[in-house]
């Protein structure tokens, strides 16, 4: 399956941050934001990944992530050219992602947990639409979904004013290949931007949508305000001072995971300029008996 990573919109909940900067390769305490969800989609198996941003910070990006070789994956690069929102930005995809079902996840958002890849990588058999419900104590600013007893879903709504339900819907989404097709059928919402809730809705409408309600001991943080940010970066450094492991680091997830091999991941290593990253790599190496020199 094809992966998709939102990285486009104008961030501007976080200005003056974003003034020259994405909010996608702001800092979430160690590494760039964008790489927690190039993270989860390899835990789910993906190997090939289209990047959407805005025309003006293109570059950035590939500065940043390269091509996805050194990782054992394909980036490849699209441009949203205004940020009509969420469903909009699939119109720009490569024509080699339009007749394919995809994954798509949204730049800002970190996922973690326990077991999360290997249920994520199997969680999605193809047909029709799997999206997921987490509880939030702030269920307004988020696209909501209410569940009837049978986890059936009743409604789904994009920022409701009265939530009917505590189940947010986070920023990760499996479609078919129908998706495509579905997207050119939305109107704008009255903000003015096309609804991935809308998306959501077509695939109901069709009997076709399943949500999973994620397990208690998974975190969802998106990171799209100032405060939001400064959490997840916190959440982040709490995990890996007390775990002495990363969360969100490519190189490692692509060493464990097979999707480089030892010499490989020994390339990245040499590669890397002397940082507390490095030291970290060299570390993951040395557990698994490579030489580092
Ligand atoms: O974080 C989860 C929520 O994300 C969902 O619960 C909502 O249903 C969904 O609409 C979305 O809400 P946000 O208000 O947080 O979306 P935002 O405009 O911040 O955009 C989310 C990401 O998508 C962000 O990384 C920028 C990117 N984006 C956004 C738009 C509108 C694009 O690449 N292009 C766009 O046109």
């Amino acid at each position: 399956m094809k992966g998709v990573i939102l990285a486009g919109g104008t961030g501007s909940r976080l200005w003056p941050l974003t003034a020259v900067i994405s909010k996608q390769l702001l800092a979430v305490y160690d590494k760039p934001m964008i790489f927690y969800p190039v993270t989860t989609l390899m835990f789910a198996g993906v190997r090939e990944i289209a990047v959407v941003t805005t025309e003006a910070q293109q570059e950035s990006f590939k500065a940043t992530l390269g091509s996805g070789e050194k990782w054992g994956i394909k980036f490849e690069y699209c441009v949203q050219s205004e940020p009509k929102g969420i469903p909009d930005a699939l119109k720009s995809l490569p024509i080699s992602f339009k007749n394919e079902p995809i994954v798509m996840i949204l730049g800002d958002n970190l996922l973690y947990g326990m077991g999360l890849g290997s249920s994520l990588a199997g969680a999605f058999n193809g047909t029709g639409a799997l999206a997921f419900g987490y509880p939030v104590a702030n269920p307004s600013e988020y696209g909501v979904v209410e569940l009837d007893q049978k986890g059936n879903v009743k409604s789904i709504t994009e920022k409701p004013v009265s939530p009917k339900s505590n189940l947010a819907i986070p920023g990760f989404y499996f479609f078919d290949k129908s998706v495509h097709s579905k997207v050119l059928e939305l109107v704008p919402s009255l903000r003015g931007e096309l609804e991935i809730t809308d998306i959501l809705k077509m695939y109901k409408s069709q009997s076709a949508l399943r949500i999973s309600v994620l397990e208690r001991g998974t975190a969802w943080l998106d990171t799209g305000t100032v405060e939001s940010l400064i959490q997840a970066g916190e959440f982040v450094k709490v995990i890996e001072d007390r775990q002495g492991l990363k969360i969100g680091c490519p190189e490692e997830v692509a060493f464990r995971e097979g999707y480089i091999t030892g010499n490989e991941f020994l390339k990245c290593i040499n590669n890397a300029p002397t940082s507390s990253y490095r030291d970290y790599l060299i570390s993951v190496a040395v557990e698994f008996g490579l030489s580092v020199i």
